[in-house]
């Protein structure tokens, strides 16, 4: 097994949020939260988003006792907060606040399914006709942000240090430095961030870029979304913009703009890999779904969304099987289509029509022996998710657009048996790191998959983690010492 070789690791990166933070507390701001208690069957249970941020966040976080702020949208977190809206988790062993935002079904509309989902979500990643500009969507998001930088004003006495995530909360630094100047104020913006001529087709351009810039320093994924959002900032506002350090001066204060590549706790996945959970639930797999084992296998895993390319999949898929009748019988392909963001119509619209394409294809070429796509829709273990990774000829990860994509990296460390290959899409944010090996890699090269391996080791979510907090403390030594940036925090 390869190991990072960066050496961070959860401990060093929360040393690395340890050396900024100092005395100060660390505040991170987040729409979804890392533990939501729910009621099943009259008892109320905790739950644990799978996603990676909240996994790769929550251990330091325990480490550092902050307080994370983010919506309560479990059914029963009301029933488990204190007077000041908080519960201390993780529930068995409390280190830390979680700071409940509560929000009415009108302002889930507007904010997150309006325009966090319909504006935002759309035009980062470059579908402009998607873009539903209804003015009810901003101001619900302007409330939001109002609420949420009002919860960290509230959680917090002295000047904290305060780490915002995503394009949810585009507006919420600027009201927290109005009322903290002295605050240390940070965001990383998960998604792209488009170039000047898309980004102006939202209306709201301005005010969104005045938000981002009341951070001290603003995180992308790559140099491309860098060089967009400071392109952005030129045309939109009357900031100066110094591309040498990669910083803009606005209303009286410097915002460093730095590339942050997102990655996964490399190591934990490769141990799942090697699970006997992930065994269990391979053999329970096989022997369900009737795996031929001599036959090839294709996985494709995410949340059912138009900017993963699930439907120009199933198109190339049934290209292969139409041009390439050898490959009946020898292909079969698993989809794992989580839905997500239902009640808007162009995810409902698109699950229906992914649901109804698989039906088509598997009626057009299946036999009684053999089914084509195995369509994946009920909760999977990340046991099984793992195991299917590390079984898989082929991984297919092909968005039409995304920010960075850790399935990518998921797939790539869970490669611990007979190598598959990633099949990975130009555009998505991973490529930058993962573009030269996945397009040379063969299906049955293993040396082209340990180079995968090692990138996706060397940059996991712990050297994400430590490079953000190591840049957000050379530029906060500066300022305090002496008015003016360390050096160190403009070297690229
Ligand atoms: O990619 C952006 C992102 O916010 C991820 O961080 C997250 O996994 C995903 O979208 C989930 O979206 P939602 O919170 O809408 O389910």
């Amino acid at each position: 097994m390869t190991s990072n070789e960066t050496g961070a690791t959860a401990e060093s990166a929360a040393e690395a949020v340890a050396d900024l933070c100092g005395d100060r507390e660390l505040v991170v701001v987040s729409n979804r939260e890392p533990y939501s208690h729910d009621r099943e069957d009259g008892a109320v249970v905790v739950d644990r988003p799978a996603g990676g941020l909240t996994a790769a966040l929550d251990p330091v976080m325990q480490r550092v006792a902050g307080t994370w702020v983010a919506w309560g949208d479990g059914d029963a977190d009301r029933e488990m907060v204190g007077p000041d809206d908080a519960v201390a988790v993780p529930p068995e062993d409390p280190a830390y606040d979680l700071r409940r935002v509560w929000l009415s079904d009108e302002q889930v509309e507007g904010y997150y399914r309006g325009y966090s989902n319909q504006v935002l979500w759309p035009l980062c990643h470059l579908d402009t006709a998607k873009v539903e500009a209804d003015p009810a969507f901003w101001a619900a998001y302007r409330d939001v942000n109002r609420e949420f930088a009002d919860a960290v004003l509230d959680s917090v006495e002295a000047d904290p240090v305060v780490w915002f995530q995503d394009y949810h909360l585009g507006l919420a630094p600027r009201r927290v430095r109005t009322e903290r100047p002295d605050a240390f104020l940070a965001h990383f913006w998960h998604v792209p961030w488009p170039s000047w001529d898309v980004f102006r087709a939202g209306p709201q351009y301005e005010q969104l870029l005045d938000g981002l810039l009341a951070n001290d320093l603003v995180g992308f994924h790559t140099d491309e979304y860098c060089r967009n959002f400071l392109d952005c900032v030129a045309a939109a506002t009357d900031a100066r913009v110094d591309r040498s350090s990669r910083s803009v001066s606005y209303r009286g204060r410097r915002t460093f703009v730095r590339a942050f590549p997102l990655g996964i706790d490399a190591r934990r996945q490769a141990e799942l890999a090697e699970s006997d959970a992930a065994d269990e639930w391979w053999s329970s797999f096989r022997e369900e779904y009737d795996v031929d084992p001599d036959a090839a296998l294709a996985v494709g895993v995410e949340r059912l969304d138009y900017t993963k390319g699930i439907e120009e999949r199933l198109a190339a898929l049934e290209r292969l099987w139409e041009a390439s009748p050898e490959w009946r019988g020898d292909l079969t392909y698993v989809q794992k289509g989580t839905e997500s963001r239902s009640g808007i119509d162009a995810y409902d619209r698109l699950q229906d029509r992914v649901a109804a394409e698989i039906e088509r294809i598997n009626d057009r070429f299946g036999t009684d022996d053999w089914t084509p796509i195995l369509a994946l829709t009920d909760h999977l273990p990340e046991a099984g998710i793992t195991a299917l990774y590390r079984e898989a000829d082929v991984g297919l990860v092909t968005p039409v657009r995304d920010g960075m994509n850790l399935v990518a990296k998921e797939f790539v460390a869970a490669q611990t048996r007979d190598p598959g290959a990633l099949v990975l899409s130009e555009l998505a944010g991973a490529s930058e790191q993962l573009g030269d090996e996945a397009v040379l890699v063969h299906p049955r090269d293993p040396v082209g998959v340990a180079d995968l391996q090692r990138a996706v080791h060397a940059e996991d979510v712990f050297a994400w983690l430590e490079s953000t907090f190591e840049t957000a403390t050379a530029i906060e030594r500066g300022r305090r010492s002496v008015r003016e940036p360390d050096p160190r925090a403009t070297d690229d």
